[in-house]
């Protein structure tokens, strides 16, 4: 068995972070979204895998690099344009050859891992097995339909008018029959080949298709609030460490502070990551938070909130929700005028209280 790890597309919805860095890169409690998802592929057993890559091929090949980290074996599938998940499985007929395959999309998040999923596929080996999770608003996902006995009768993508609140989740399996119905597709309403009317295509075929629901925790990282939530949980399971120099500082609940950091003067209420290299002084960090690498926050408040490499935070009180990017200055304006001085990237979003 193989897995097909989608690792392409644009990421509109995380602009402008996502301008300077694939969507799957941007890290989760320090650690990058993509890395939890190849680590829960390792632990089910599965060894060859196959990453699809845009135009973010050589950000995302220096991060996973040959997977030996992983223990696995990665070959980078180059898809020239983001045109559909179904696409991607065209694209990558020949690695996968007759064998089984799990598709994981890089940027959703699953606690608990795909262990179950994997067993129950290798035991009972339907043509397609989905995920299903119940969401509030169904009409961001691909959704399905389900009889009284539970079999998938319908799946729809982002339909306007939702027939269930049964989201699918972004793990399949699949055996080779998927190639069948990939190859049949035309692109939908949106110009992709999309992997759900591909199972829609088994599923009229007579083939088996299975579902399951989990009420596990689920989030497909593609927006900035659901970033800010899979960070809070992922920190909820932090092992407090301090490897880093902290002096004259209250350190209370799960904190880490990371080799080569430093914390002066300040008060961290965890969970809460701080990276190597990144200076706290005279702040206050609150919960859930991770400040990534060579970084600065002197003078500030800071809670709930994902801060990446090398940016500085000073005498701001107080930021909230916030998603930082790299390299980014946040500094107090002057008093006198009382005016906002903004330089903003494109797609930028700001929240300024009056
Ligand atoms: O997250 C679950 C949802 O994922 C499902 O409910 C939907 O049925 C499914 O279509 C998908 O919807 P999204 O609109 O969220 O997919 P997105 O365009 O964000 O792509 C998912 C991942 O696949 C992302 O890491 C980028 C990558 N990708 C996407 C496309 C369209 C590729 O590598 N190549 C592509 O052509």
């Amino acid at each position: 068995m193989k897995a097909l790890v989608l690792a392409g597309g644009s990421g509109t919805r995380l602009r402008p972070i996502t301008h300077t860095q694939a969507k799957q890169l941007v890290p989760v409690a320090n650690k990058p979204v993509l890395f939890y998802g190849l680590e829960s592929i390792a632990s089910a057993g599965i060894r060859d895998v196959g990453i699809v890559v845009g135009d973010t091929q050589a950000e995302i090949e220096a991060a996973v690099g040959d997977g030996s980290a992983f223990g696995l074996e990665v070959t980078y599938l180059r898809q020239e344009a983001p045109l559909g998940l179904a696409h991607a499985v065209l694209i990558a007929r020949d690695y996968l050859g007759g064998d089984d395959f799990v598709m994981y999309l890089g940027d959703n998040f699953i606690v608990g891992g795909i262990d179950a999923l994997v067993e129950r596929f290798r035991a009972e080996r339907p043509s397609a097995q989905i995920m299903l999770t119940r969401v509030p608003d169904p009409r961001q996902f691909g959704v399905a339909e389900l009889d009284a006995d539970g079999r998938v009768v319908g799946l729809e993508e982002k339909p306007r008018e939702p027939k269930s609140d049964l989201a699918m989740v972004g793990v399949y399996l699949f055996t080779p029959a998927v190639h069948e119905a990939v190859a049949e597709l035309k692109p939908s309403w949106r110009g992709e080949l999309e992997i759900t009317d591909a199972i829609q295509w088994l599923i009229d075929s007579g083939r088996a298709v299975q579902s399951t629901l989990i009420t596990g925790y689920w989030k497909d990282t593609g927006n900035v609030a659901d970033m800010l939530e899979v960070n809070r949980l992922v920190l909820e399971s932090l092992e407090p460490r301090v490897e880093g120099d902290v002096s004259d500082s209250e350190l209370i609940g799960r904190v880490a502070v990371e080799a080569g950091a430093s914390v002066r003067g300040s008060r961290i209420v965890g969970p809460v990551v701080i990276g190597s290299g990144t200076v706290i002084e005279d702040s206050y960090i609150g919960p859930f938070t991770s400040v990534a690498m060579d970084c600065r926050v002197s003078g500030s408040e800071i809670e709930y909130s994902i801060v990446l490499a090398r940016s500085s935070i000073e005498g701001v009180r107080r930021i909230e929700a916030s998603l930082i990017g790299h390299d980014v200055e946040v500094t107090p304006a002057p008093n006198t005028p009382r005016a906002h001085r903004l330089v903003l990237g494109d797609h930028s979003k700001v929240q300024i209280s009056q």
